[in-house]
């Protein structure tokens, strides 16, 4: 098979890397790609992985290519082309292509549609209003007694969702959104939710329309600093799994979020087929969905590839098809860790082309792949392209031994201005 992989960060090098080792797998393209993604090679024939110079929102170019080098599958990586329709204009060219379709892809790029949705079919989430006027907005949270999270409707690059401790701050949260726009169009409207405490984590399903497969724990960090102090990030580190669920309150969860979630699919004529990406908050009342994303998370996809084992190509390939009901997900026993390194100043603003050195040297520890996210190549170097420049992720018999691992092939990486949490999977481990 040829494939086309769309996307250039941390979770498109996982996937190429996965997707690479199928013996299904002739020839691949990754569009634009890094300089990680560069490297791989193929296992059936050792074929060097090509990146290809368009952007993840060319969609006409990007059909034009798969059309011209007869892709047998194209498989998306981010969320914006994905809210763009390029399911739906591939499939109208007769292409073969994974992800979410523009309708699907609404639950990412509406948090009001996804939030009405969760209140129609009964899927556990926090109490919420929507609304388009700000004075309406401010009564709201004021109800709440200013305790609540104030989110922009529309995609705003993750930066929409606004927590606010009193009413002060959620009335400056309102006007941020919806009087000075601080994230355009997607702020005309927000949601409003209750504030809920608890232990954030991420779940991962793949679906095909009818059937989804529910993936182990994961849990983000998405705090810029140590302590889950600083900016939000992309997310700065993750791993797999997490201590909060046992099997049996995983499968509970499955019920209470997945099963609505695919009936109220089908009852609406969404016809769901990729990766939902709910956003977890463990309640002292149970689990309640935060957010939905219709896509791989990153850097969730790191440590979720380092321990599948099966084919990746066939179960997207049975995504596609709507067969996923005839297949098991395959987890390895081992627990991945991935620490994402990043530019000095990221989420800010942050120098890029500083050159990267030790990669070989951290790829050579055993279970450790270490995953490009912004990087380049300038002459014979790889350098620094990006806020999110590298996912280092390895494998342990448990955690603390992944945690072990991936800060050894952190250790042995330097660039300047690296930035990196020191306590990724930390809180999971005993104290
Ligand atoms: P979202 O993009 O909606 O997942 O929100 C971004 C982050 O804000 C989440 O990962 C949570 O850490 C936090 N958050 C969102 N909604 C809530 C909520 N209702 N209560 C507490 N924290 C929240
Ligand atoms: N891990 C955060 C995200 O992918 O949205």
């Amino acid at each position: 098979m040829k494939l086309l992989i769309i996307g250039s960060g941390g979770r498109e090098h996982a996937l190429v890397w996965k997707l690479a080792q199928s013996p299904h797998v002739t020839q691949l393209w990754c569009a634009p790609g890094n300089a990680g993604i560069a490297l791989e090679r193929l296992a059936r024939n050792g074929a060097p992985v090509e990146c290809v110079n368009l952007g993840a929102e060319e969609l006409p170019q990007l059909l034009a290519f798969a059309e011209e080098k007869q892709a047998d599958l194209t498989v998306v990586g981010p969320d914006n082309p994905l809210a763009l329709g390029i399911v739906d204009l591939f499939q109208q060219h007769g292409l073969r292509i994974w992800g979410v379709n523009q309708q699907a892809a609404r639950f990412e790029s509406s948090k009001a549609f996804s939030q009405m949705f969760m209140e129609k079919h009964g899927i556990p989430t926090a109490r919420a209003w929507v609304t388009n006027y700000p004075q309406a907005a401010k009564e709201i949270a004021a109800s709440l007694g200013g305790r609540c999270v104030v989110k922009a409707d529309g995609l705003a690059l993750g930066k929409g969702v606004l927590i606010c401790a009193n009413q002060t701050e959620a009335g400056k949260a309102v006007d941020e959104i919806m009087v000075r726009k601080a994230f355009g169009t997607a702020g005309a409207r927000v949601v409003i939710q209750e504030f809920l405490e608890g232990v954030e984590i991420s779940l991962h399903a793949l679906c095909d329309g009818q059937t989804a497969k529910l993936f182990p724990t994961s849990q983000d960090h998405k705090r810029a600093l140590d302590g889950d102090l600083g900016l939000n990030t992309g997310g700065m580190g993750t791993y797999s799994p997490t201590p909060y669920l046992s099997e049996t309150q995983l499968a509970d969860t499955a019920r209470k979020i997945l099963d609505p979630f695919m009936r109220g699919c089908v009852a609406e004529g969404i016809d769901y087929r990729g990766i939902l990406y709910p956003g977890v908050m463990l309640t002292k009342d149970g689990p309640k969905v935060l957010e939905f994303n219709a896509r791989f998370g990153d850097p969730e996809t790191q440590v979720y590839l380092t321990r599948l084992e099966n084919d990746l190509v066939e179960l997207l390939d049975a995504s596609v098809s709507g067969t996923l009901g005839n297949t098991e997900l395959q987890w390895s026993p081992l627990a991945s860790v991935c620490v994402v390194m990043a530019s000095g100043g990221y989420p800010g603003s942050y120098a890029k082309g500083k050159v990267i050195s030790g990669l070989a040297a951290a790829n050579g520890l055993p279970n450790t792949k270490v995953f490009h996210a912004g990087t380049a190549t300038s002459g014979d170097q790889i350098v620094t392209n990006g806020g999110r420049v590298l996912g280092v992720t390895a494998l342990g018999r448990d955690l603390s031994a992944a945690q072990a691992a991936a800060y050894a092939a952190v250790e042995q990486i330097r660039f300047d201005g690296a930035m990196f949490r020191h306590d990724i999977a930390a809180k999971a481990l005993p104290k």
